[in-house]
């Protein structure tokens, strides 16, 4: 037997037990293992029926996603995939019993899907995940699925990728019974029951396949939510159409079909992008010098300072992971006004059916609104939210000092300034971090971790360990003007604004973008964001403006007429009352006037130069933030863009769509653009140097893996 999993006998049931920690996936061995233990049963004469259980936290989470790129870079030849072994359980004479908890995903539900039965405790999850890393089910999912659960619910979860929890699952027939008490007890029980009984294998189970023509409304009706929901994306497309195929091709032939819609996209780049982005996410939190066993202090109690626009967000997302929080503004009218946000935002939540009033209940009562410091001193973390100020900051700063406790975290949530300054206005750097949220704060999944020349180590895994506990993707960088996701944004948002100057119109800069992926185009984020925000920080910043150096001009001219964007119902834009945004004469006119000022001719922009500046001026500023150290690893920039900025992540981020389209490529356009604009173009020397050495950002960033 395969170390990876073991057998042993319960009276007349033979139990297979996978151990491949730490989620059981379906690595080099595991398939073997099983198949051999399948033997051994089946050999026995004293075994009657077979229980697969997974050890450890998961029955099984699917194929062994590193094996894809060993695969797609020629360094392994693919095997005969998991099919031999999906055969032999499902034509096993004495039936197979699939236990399951955790997760049965992708290649794992595709296990037991092959089983004669189905057995699973209430809390565990069953899914066809594969869209999320670019793929489709590749062992059978697409055929086997529908005709356990029907087309409908097949091609909504192989399209999606979202997990079903057990009672949903039972009650389509995926599950054929729930164990409320003991796993591997009830479910040697029910393999006793089911011992010597008939059976019928799941692949000659066609009765809710129904007809092509019965199901064509589904597929026509999945792949318009594609088009509208998962615009640009070859996987959810080519799920739909392995589903259908189990629709109108005897199964054998369906499973070919489904072979051939796998391989496709398991060699797209898309796919290599996603599974980039898988392990990208669990990367970041690895952090040279900072081992897995630092202590890290528990947060049970927060505090925030500021109850605007990001104080309440990330106020709601202390409340909805349970911890208590207590919510200081300056004034009564300002907290009104911040509890009253919240409330709504919660309320809309309830309205929409995201959960039950009862949950907004207790939420709400997590979040307690305060005038002065009083409970404060038992935070475990206080994070300040005030205007972006350095006198101010620093005079809260000093404030929580004296009263915060010694382990107390202290966090900042500014976008732009120093955590050094800020630090330096207590007596304790050490435990000064920035904790940059982005708006909104209960929903954006990126928090941007800063740390400071003094922050401790155990400050740092606090924050780490925080971000999970917060459903956030924490990304640790380091402290300059912008950090990492703000501070690519300058040159990008920059660009934007100088192709308009230069001839471009506002809709072509922005759809660009959207074409390339993008949730939204740069100047449309502006007038969400609020171009009065930038004109703030522009403000404050004016004393580092290097002379002679070309500066966009619009949207301080914008912010000057009072055109903050969305909230003021005009930026770029001008929005109705419903927001949606249409051209507007002033702006119009606003540009000529600025073009002629500039003594700018306007000419015609191509989409192409448009998604090259604005793409390769991201790439570029990231290699200078990778060559300061500001950013770890190149993918610690894409996970930044990809969960803070709407970067498709089917392009893998910026730093890795740099490398699918080659450096010199990315190098030989920015000297162009260098050429023509001047020295805000100077290629960065990593930059260089990589293209200069065939290599890629990937290839670089994993040198330090
Ligand atoms: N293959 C390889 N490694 C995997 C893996 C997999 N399928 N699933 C998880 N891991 C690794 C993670 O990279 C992580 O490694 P690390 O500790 O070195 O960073 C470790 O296992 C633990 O994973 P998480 O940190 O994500 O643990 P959680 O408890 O938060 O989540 C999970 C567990 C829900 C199972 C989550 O890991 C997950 O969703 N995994 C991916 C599941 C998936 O996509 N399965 C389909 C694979 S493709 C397939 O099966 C094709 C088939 O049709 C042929
Ligand atoms: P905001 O103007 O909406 O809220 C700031 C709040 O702080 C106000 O309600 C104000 O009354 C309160 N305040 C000021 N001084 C205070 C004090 N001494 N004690 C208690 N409350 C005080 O500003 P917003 O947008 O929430 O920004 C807050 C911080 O978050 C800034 O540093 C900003 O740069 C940063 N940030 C903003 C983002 C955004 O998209 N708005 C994104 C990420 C960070």
């Amino acid at each position: 037997m395969s170390e990876l999993v073991q057998y042993a006998l319960a009276g007349g049931v033979a139990v297979i037990t996978i151990q491949n920690p730490p989620v059981n996936a379906l690595s080099p061995g595991v398939p073997e293992g099983i198949l051999d233990g399948l033997g051994k049963a089946n050999a026995d004469d004293t075994v009657r029926a077979v229980v697969l259980i997974g050890g450890g936290r998961s029955f099984i989470a699917g194929a062994d996603i590193k094996e894809f790129g060993k695969i797609t870079s020629g360094e392994k030849k693919r095997g005969v995939g998991l099919h031999p072994l999906l055969y032999a359980l499902e034509d096993s004479p004495k039936p197979v019993i699939a236990a399951i908890h955790g997760q049965a995903f992708g290649g794992g539900l595709e296990v037991a899907m092959s089983c004669a039965y189905r057995v699973a405790v209430p809390t565990a999850q069953v899914g066809q995940p594969e869209v999320k890393l670019g793929i489709i089910p590749g062992a059978a999912g697409t055929q086997r699925l529908p005709r356990l659960v029907g087309v409908a619910k097949a091609v909504e979860m192989c399209q999606f990728g979202n997990p079903l929890k057990v009672p949903a699952a039972a009650a389509l027939g995926l599950i054929d019974r729930v164990i409320e008490g003991d796993l591997l007890e009830g479910a040697v029980a029910f393999a006793r029951e089911a011992a010597g009984k008939p059976f019928v294998k799941v692949r000659e189970r066609n009765g809710k396949l129904r007809t092509p023509d019965a199901n064509a409304a589904i597929f026509a009706s999945a792949r318009e939510a594609a088009r509208k929901r998962q615009r640009g994306l070859l996987a959810p497309l080519a799920a739909i159409n392995a589903v259908e195929a189990a629709t109108r091709l005897p199964f054998e032939d369906g499973v070919k079909e489904e072979q051939r819609l796998f391989e496709d996209c398991l060699f797209s780049t898309q796919s290599k992008a996603l599974i980039h982005v898988f392990f990208g996410e669990r990367a970041v939190a690895k952090i040279p010098g900072v081992p897995s066993e630092t202590p890290a202090y528990p947060i049970r109690r927060a505090a925030i300072i500021g109850a605007g626009t990001m104080g309440g967000g990330i106020a709601m997302t202390y409340a909805n992971a349970g911890i208590p929080v207590l919510l200081k503004e300056a004034t009564r009218q300002a907290l009104d006004r911040g509890m009253d946000v919240i409330r709504k935002n919660y309320a809309a939540s309830v309205a929409k059916g995201r959960f039950s009033q009862e949950v907004m209940d207790q939420r709400l009562a997590l979040v307690t609104p305060a005038l002065n410091y009083e409970g404060f001193e038992e935070a475990d973390i206080i994070v300040e939210a005030v205007f972006e100020g350095m006198a101010l900051k620093k005079q809260v700063f000093a404030e929580i000092d004296s009263i915060a406790k010694p382990e107390c975290v202290l966090a900042s949530n500014t976008s732009t300034l120093s955590i050094d300054e800020i630090a330096s206005a207590t007596t304790r750097p050490h435990m000064v971090i920035g904790h940059h949220f982005f708006s909104p704060a209960n929903v954006m999944r990126l928090l941007e971790i800063v740390r400071g020349k003094a922050t401790g180590k155990e400050v740092i895994a606090t924050s780490m360990a925080l971000a999970r506990t917060l459903g956030k993707v924490g990304v640790l960088v380091g402290n300059c003007r912008g950090f990492v996701g703000n501070r690519m944004f300058g040159p990008y948002r920059r660009e934007a604004q100088f192709l308009v100057e230069e001839g471009a119109d506002i809709e072509a800069v922005d759809r660009a973008m959207y074409d390339f992926g993008m949730a939204m185009g740069p100047l449309a984020v502006g007038d969400l964001a609020g171009l009065d925000v930038g004109w703030r920080i522009r403000k404050e910043f004016r004393h580092l403006e290097i002379p002679g150096v070309r500066k966009p001009l619009l949207e301080d001219r914008l912010a000057g007429m009072g055109r903050f964007g969305q909230k003021t119902g005009s930026g770029w834009y001008h929005y109705d009352e419903n927001r949606r945004p249409s051209k507007d004469l002033i702006v119009e006119e606003l540009i000529a006037r600025v073009r002629e000022e500039a003594g700018i001719t306007p000419r015609h922009i191509s989409q192409e130069e448009i998604t090259d500046r604005l793409l390769y001026s991201l790439v570029n500023e990231g290699a200078r933030i990778l060559e300061e150290g500001i950013a770890l690893w190149p993918v610690d920039i894409d996970i930044v863009y990809i969960n803070g900025y709407g970067f498709p992540a089917h392009r893998g981020g910026p730093m890795f769509h740099a490398d699918t389209v080659g450096l010199d490529k990315v190098l030989a356009r920015i000297r162009e653009f260098h050429d023509r604009h001047g020295a805000l173009w100077t290629p960065a020397p990593l930059l260089e140097r990589l293209a200069r050495e065939g290599k890629t950002f990937t290839q670089e960033g994993s040198k330090h893996a």
